[in-house]
């Protein structure tokens, strides 16, 4: 018979380990499976060394930081998403003051904004948010054409309840135009969780994985008996196959999983994609993927 976890933790890439030590403490506490996710990423939001989220991020053509984020509970299926959101550090909360006060799921630019502030969010100036190495990538990459791929923090988590969770935060693709949104804020591409079935975040370039509804695929793949590992590499080899099949060249797609039984996994059509977790039975560690597929070759 197989060991029962009673918690866990999974988010994308490796600057998610303090994410997810801070999660599996709350986790190991009995803590709440959102709580965990979402405290977990308001430390990555706030690391100015991290320059794909919160504080610190890469810029839009204009150069402005405007930032994306999503929460869901897997219990209601609840969830809240901001997009375009200027002058806040933590849009993480942002999103889920959106899922708890409104009810709306996703709100957008100024008007996201003029929520924060009105649910009493301090604004920050852009010396604050924006750091002189942002703004010097900036300079040196704003005439070279839009880039790839993207480093986004997606965590999922399960908590001593057996509730599920996840959330999301991202500045979105360097270069994007003003007002582009990414997978992050959108369910079902960036991130979608289901208490007892499972849930996903995805990273990568959002235009390709919008086009695959990466994260509900993902789930329903767990829905219908694969695990972690082999729903991961279920839907990045399909979405990278389907976009080939359509006549374009994919880019950056990546995914971590979590199963109802608090397995964990993750999968990409690149190399270098790899992800942090944590469960009762494993202190947070680094896991390194090898590429499903690989689009470079
Ligand atoms: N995956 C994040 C973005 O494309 O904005």
């Amino acid at each position: 018979m197989g060991y029962l976890i009673m918690w866990s933790i999974v988010a994308t890439w490796p600057f998610a380990l303090q994410c997810v030590q801070k999660g599996s403490a709350i986790l190991r506490s009995g803590g709440k499976a959102l709580d965990a996710a979402v405290e977990g990423i308001l430390l990555v939001e706030s690391d100015p060394k991290v320059d794909s989220v919160g504080r610190g991020g890469f810029l839009n053509s204009d150069g402005e930081l405007a930032l994306d984020a999503a929460v869901m509970d897997g219990d209601t299926l609840r969830l809240g998403a901001v997009a375009c959101v200027r002058g806040f550090e933590h849009p993480v909360l942002i999103a889920r003051s959106v899922m708890e006060k409104t009810k709306h799921n996703i709100l957008v630019g100024v008007e996201a904004e003029r929520f924060a502030r009105d649910v009493g969010f301090q604004e920050m100036p852009d010396e604050y948010m924006i750091t002189e190495l942002a703004r010097e990538y900036y300079r040196k990459e704003k005439n070279k054409p839009h880039t790839t791929g993207h480093d986004t923090i997606g965590c999922v988590t399960l908590d001593q309840f057996g509730s599920q969770g996840v959330a999301m935060s991202t500045s979105g693709a360097n270069h994007r135009k003003p007002g582009r949104v990414g997978d992050t804020p959108i369910i079902g591409s960036g991130f979608y969780v289901q208490t007892g079935i499972g849930g996903a975040a995805a990273t990568g370039l959002g235009e390709d994985i919008m086009r695959t509804c990466l994260t509900f695929r993902a789930v329903d793949c767990m829905r219908h008996g694969l695990d972690a590992l082999h729903a991961a590499n279920e839907v990045i080899l399909t979405a990278h196959k389907t976009i080939v099949s359509c006549g374009y060249k994919p880019d950056c797609m990546a995914i971590v999983c979590m199963d109802r039984n608090g397995r964990t996994a993750g999968a990409a059509n690149h190399k270098g994609f790899a992800y942090a977790e944590a469960c009762d039975g494993t202190e947070p560690r680094i896991c390194q993927v090898e590429p499903i597929i690989d689009k470079d070759s």
